[in-house]
């Protein structure tokens, strides 16, 4: 694992935290993830999808878009304990692991330690440690709503990606986090409108190519649905559907994947 710039071969040792958890804003993500890290999965699967738990259709559009095969370098920004690496390292992809917590990242090598990863422990809203160019593609899930900063993590993501590589970002809207719980909510800075995010993505280099909105409605629909009370029924019922039909897999984020455009700046 690399931390500070520094490689760290055996998992991190983290002494135990000092204070118990608390749900403030206040308290940094470093903070709030290292202390939920060991448990991390089981809360977040009681959350149901949309927020902690990846949907089989989000994993499904995450490899269309990266096409995770050997001798593909990817980059995980937010890891965490690796849910979304695992899905790509079984794929033969070689992964690196980012996140702002080294507990999470502990869990994430006891995971994935012994496949095709690396582990780097650094605030991706500040700099990515990574050379210009030197991915194929990225993904960030569940992570940019963690970020005060978010704009410069997006800045850094399209440096580090290669020219005709891709960006796949999760955009946390008030749907998929209606069902937040507790632990999660003080947590959470920002939650986006699609539009907002791909405007910085343009800014940044980052043409957005393709989506996948939480939903199997047509998109029209939706967009209409979301915002017209009258048409609300119908994500109504697709819940309820989805509810008996997959539990767990209907997921009203919104992902965006994004291809590097003209050559990163030097
Ligand atoms: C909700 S978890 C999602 C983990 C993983 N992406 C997944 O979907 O399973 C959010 C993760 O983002 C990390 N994180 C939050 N802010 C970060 C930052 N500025 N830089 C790097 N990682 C960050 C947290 O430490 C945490 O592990």
């Amino acid at each position: 694992m690399q931390e500070n710039g520094q490689i760290v071969r055996t998992p991190l040792s983290v002494a135990p935290p000092r204070e118990p958890l608390e749900t403030s804003r206040k308290r940094s993500a470093r903070t709030f993830f290292d202390e939920i890290a060991p448990r991390y999965e089981r809360v977040a699967h009681q959350q149901g999808a949309g927020l902690a738990s990846i949907s089989t259709y989000e994993l499904a559009f995450i490899r269309t878009q990266l096409q995770p095969h050997a001798g593909v370098r990817l980059l995980d920004v937010g890891s965490g304990t690796g849910r979304i690496a695992a899905d790509l390292l079984a794929r033969g992809a070689h992964v690196t692991c980012l996140d702002l917590a080294p507990r999470m990242l502990a869990e994430n090598q006891n995971r994935n330690g012994e496949g095709q990863a690396d582990f780097i422990c650094a605030d991706a809203s500040k700099r990515i440690p990574l050379a210009d160019r030197s991915v194929d593609g990225i993904v960030c899930c569940r992570v940019l709503k963690y970020m005060a900063t978010w704009p410069t993590a997006i800045s850094e993501m399209a440096r580090v990606v290669r020219p005709g590589g891709r960006v796949v970002l999760e955009v946390a809207t008030r749907f998929s986090c209606e069902s937040l719980g507790l632990a999660f909510k003080p947590m959470v800075y920002h939650l986006h409108e699609p539009h907002e995010i791909s405007a910085v993505m343009a800014a940044s280099g980052l043409t957005v190519v393709d989506q996948y909105y939480g939903t199997r409605l047509p998109f029209a629909l939706y967009q209409r649905a979301r915002s017209h009370l009258f048409l609300w029924w119908l994500l109504t019922f697709e819940d309820l559907f989805a509810r008996i039909l997959a539990p767990g897999q209907l997921c009203r984020s919104v992902l965006l994947a994004a291809v590097r455009t003209d050559p990163a700046p030097t």
